[in-house]
C-alpha cells in the first residue's frame, strides 16, 4: 500500500507558522514582489535576506503538532511511505519523518546563487549577506522563489504517480506546478483531504474525501484508520 502525504501551510498553521492566503497570512502583510521573486532578489538582495532570517527565526522556535508526529508515524509504520512538502520548515523532519521531498526549498539551508540544486545548512537563524557558497558564488536562501524552477518536482511527480492514497494537508492548491499533484495520482488512487478550508479542488472535487478539519485534529484521525487497515 503505497501512502503519499502532501502538504502545505496548513500542517504548520497550529505549530505558530502563518500560512500566506488565509486572512492573517503572509501575503496580506508582504508583497511577493518584494521578497519572493527572483527580480526581488536581483533589485534587493537585503531585503530578501532580512525577510528569510525572520522566517528562519519563526521556524526554529516552532515545535512539530500532531499532524507531523502523525505522519511520522504513518512513515514508521507503512513503509514506503513518502511525504512531499511545499513548506520550507522542517518540522517534518524534526516530527521524526525521513526522505522528505521539499518541493519549494528548505528555510534551514543556504544555497549558491550559480546552482540551485547546491544548498548547505544554515546553523542558527541569522544569513549574513555577502557570505560566499564554496563554488564562489553568494549564498541565497535555499528557497524556490515565484518565477524560479521547481527542481524536485520531477521527483514527487514520480512519487504521486505511484501513489494508492494521496494524503493532502493544508494547501490552498493556488500554486503551481505544486497543485497539479493531485493530477499524477493514478485514477485509481483514493485522494483524503485535510483542512478546514475550502482549497481549489478543481476537477478532483468528486474524488477527494474532504475532512474538514485542522491538521492536528484531521490527520492524527485518518493516520489511525489507515494503520489499522494497513500496517
Ligand atoms: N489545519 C489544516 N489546514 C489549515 C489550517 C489548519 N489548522 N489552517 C489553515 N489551513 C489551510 C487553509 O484552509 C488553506 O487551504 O491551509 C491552507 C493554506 O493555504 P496557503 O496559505 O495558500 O498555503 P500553501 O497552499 O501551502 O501555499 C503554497 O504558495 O506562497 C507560496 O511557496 C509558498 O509553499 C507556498 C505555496
Amino acid at each position: 500500500m503505497k501512502i503519499v502525504v502532501f502538504t502545505g501551510a496548513g500542517v504548520s498553521a497550529e505549530s505558530g507558522l502563518g500560512t500566506f492566503r488565509d486572512a492573517d497570512g503572509l501575503w496580506e502583510k508582504y508583497r511577493i514582489e518584494d521578497v519572493c521573486t527572483h527580480e526581488a532578489w536581483l533589485r534587493n538582495p537585503q531585503l530578501c535576506v532580512d525577510f528569510y532570517n525572520a522566517r528562519r527565526r519563526d521556524a526554529l522556535a516552532a515545535q512539530p503538532n500532531a499532524a507531523h508526529l502523525a505522519i511520522a508515524r504513518l512513515q514508521q509504520h507503512i513503509p514506503g511511505t513518502e511525504v512531499i512538502t511545499q513548506n520550507i520548515d522542517d518540522l517534518h523532519e524534526r516530527a521524526g519523518s525521513t526522505n522528505v521531498t521539499h518541493l519549494h526549498g528548505e528555510i534551514t539551508k543556504l544555497r549558491s546563487s550559480v546552482n540551485e540544486t547546491a544548498a548547505i545548512p544554515l546553523d542558527g537563524w541569522e544569513q549574513h549577506y555577502g557570505d560566499r557558497h564554496p563554488d564562489g558564488s553568494l549564498l541565497r536562501p535555499y528557497i524556490v522563489f515565484f518565477g524560479e524552477g521547481v527542481p524536485y518536482f520531477p521527483q514527487a511527480c514520480d512519487i504521486a504517480s505511484h501513489a494508492d492514497i494521496l494524503l493532502v494537508v493544508g494547501t490552498s492548491l493556488n500554486v503551481y506546478p505544486a497543485a497539479s499533484l493531485l493530477a499524477y495520482a493514478p485514477e485509481k488512487a483514493q485522494i483524503i483531504l485535510v483542512d478546514p478550508g475550502m482549497p481549489e479542488m478543481g476537477p478532483y472535487r468528486d474524488r477527494i474525501r474532504h475532512i474538514r478539519k485542522p491538521a492536528s485534529v484531521g490527520v492524527p484521525e485518518v493516520v489511525n484508520e489507515l494503520l489499522a487497515a494497513y500496517a
